[in-house]
């Protein structure tokens, strides 16, 4: 899967939207958002949804992971400033295997709260990320916000269809709902040993414009 930060923007596919809903998450935690914290945006694309960050958390430092190298580099070239930077890396290898300048940011200073708006989808195993957030994020008072997208698009395609069933199912690799959340759950609890889980769940009609969500969903 290629990810192209200038045909990104032309799909009619609203990213903001759902980010700014995590942002509000976040400040209705017990959380003093003026205070300098440090945020991590993973799988951040064009730094679009980084930039809200930004600017809802004035004092702190922002830093945005991808694995796609023109995300991170349009992200750069837009995005970065004094307090907030880009970096190229895979978040379905295994922690001790980051880019060492990559664990280094992490190994004096934690992180106070993970974001990710629309990529964990992409993450084929929620214990490896998991593994990852327990070494990233700051142990108790850390806080994770993420949407990951779910589209039951198995229910769309013809159940007799062999061929299409298992196309599908092997590139999603998440033969249904229940065993998508339940393996998120447990990489979360048992991985990240995240104590509170909150699971809200959005409609994907909510999320794209009705437009796209025809043609595509
Ligand atoms: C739908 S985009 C969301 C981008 C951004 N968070 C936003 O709100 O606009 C999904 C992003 O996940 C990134 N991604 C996919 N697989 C990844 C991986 N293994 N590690 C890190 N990022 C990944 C893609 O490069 C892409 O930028």
């Amino acid at each position: 899967m290629e990810f192209d930060p200038s045909k990104y923007s032309k799909t009619s596919f609203d990213s903001l939207g759902p980010a700014t809903k995590l942002i509000r998450i976040i400040q209705k935690q017990n959380i003093d958002v003026n205070q300098p914290l440090r945020i991590v945006d993973l799988g951040c694309g064009p730094g679009n949804s980084t930039q809200l960050l930004t600017e809802s958390f004035p004092r702190s430092t922002i830093i945005g992971l991808d694995v796609a190298p023109e995300m991170i580099e349009h992200a750069q070239k837009n995005y970065s400033n004094e307090r907030c930077n880009f970096y190229v890396q895979d978040l379905n290898v295994p922690f001790d295997e980051w880019k060492s300048t990559i664990r280094d940011l992490f190994r004096t200073k934690t992180v106070d709260i993970i974001f990710s708006n629309y990529a964990l989808q992409w993450i084929f195993d929620p214990f490896i990320l998991g593994d990852s957030i327990r070494r990233i994020l700051t142990p108790k008072t850390g806080l994770l916000v993420a949407n990951i997208l779910y589209s039951d698009i198995l229910s769309v395609v013809d159940p007799n269809d062999q061929r299409e069933c298992s196309m599908l199912e092997q590139y999603l690799r998440f033969p249904n709902e229940q065993q998508f959340i339940s393996n998120w759950i447990f990489g979360l609890k048992n991985r990240a040993h995240l104590n509170d889980i909150w699971i809200h769940y959005w409609q994907p009609r909510s999320v794209y414009p009705e437009r796209y969500y025809n043609e595509c969903m």
